[in-house]
């Protein structure tokens, strides 16, 4: 009987940063130059409740949302196979999912600035959070609370005056060799 191999600890490439940082597209292109799966954890939630996340946070609330996010995000955290993980802006504000995206993955936080993210998202209507009065002090405030947990990443990275690919091929570069080697299921060129 063949063995089974224990999973390696920290075998995912998780991205983390504020909504409009650019996980989403940092996390496909990244994808797209290893072959590593992709998941992105509010596709996850989106196709398991089959609705959109707009509709999530009116329907459930936010503190129902973030239950959901835990339950799907932890699930994806614990599998075996080396993966990109690109993680809703507000998943590191709940305990368990810092718990098991650090203890599984190698944490990269795409910094950029409030006035960046507010440049992207001010037309955006897909972020319920920002649905509100005072949307561009609320994603502030949201950057200060947050902060000092995105900072705990393994990897920090400011974004603000990066393309998607120049932040991709930062990040794959700066990364440990065995999560390189983990991840990248393109068969090499002769
Ligand atoms: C949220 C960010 C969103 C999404 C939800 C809540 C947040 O994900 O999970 O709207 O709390 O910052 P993105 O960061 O992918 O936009």
């Amino acid at each position: 009987m063949t063995p089974v191999s224990p999973a390696l600890s920290k075998r995912h490439l998780v991205l983390i940063g504020m909504m409009g940082s650019g996980k989403s597209s940092v996390g496909r292109k990244l994808a797209l130059q290893s072959g590593a799966p992709l998941v992105d954890t509010d596709e996850l939630i989106e196709r398991h409740c089959r609705r959109s996340i707009v509709d999530l946070f009116k329907e459930l609330g936010e503190a129902r949302f973030r239950l959901l996010e835990r339950d799907l995000l932890c699930q994806a955290a614990e599998d075996e196979t080396p993966t990109i993980l690109s993680t809703g802006g507000g998943a590191v504000v709940t305990p368990e999912n810092r718990e098991a995206l650090w203890r599984t993955g190698y944490v990269v936080y795409l910094q950029a600035s409030p006035e960046v993210l507010w440049r992207r998202l001010k037309k955006n209507s897909t972020r319920p959070l920002l649905q509100q009065p005072d949307p561009r002090g609320v994603l502030t405030r949201l950057v200060q609370e947050r902060e000092p947990l995105y900072l705990d990443a393994d990897m920090v990275i400011n974004v603000d005056q990066l393309t998607i690919a120049q932040a991709a091929q930062a990040i794959w570069t700066a990364l440990p060799g065995t999560l390189r080697g983990g991840l990248n299921k393109k068969t090499p060129t002769p």
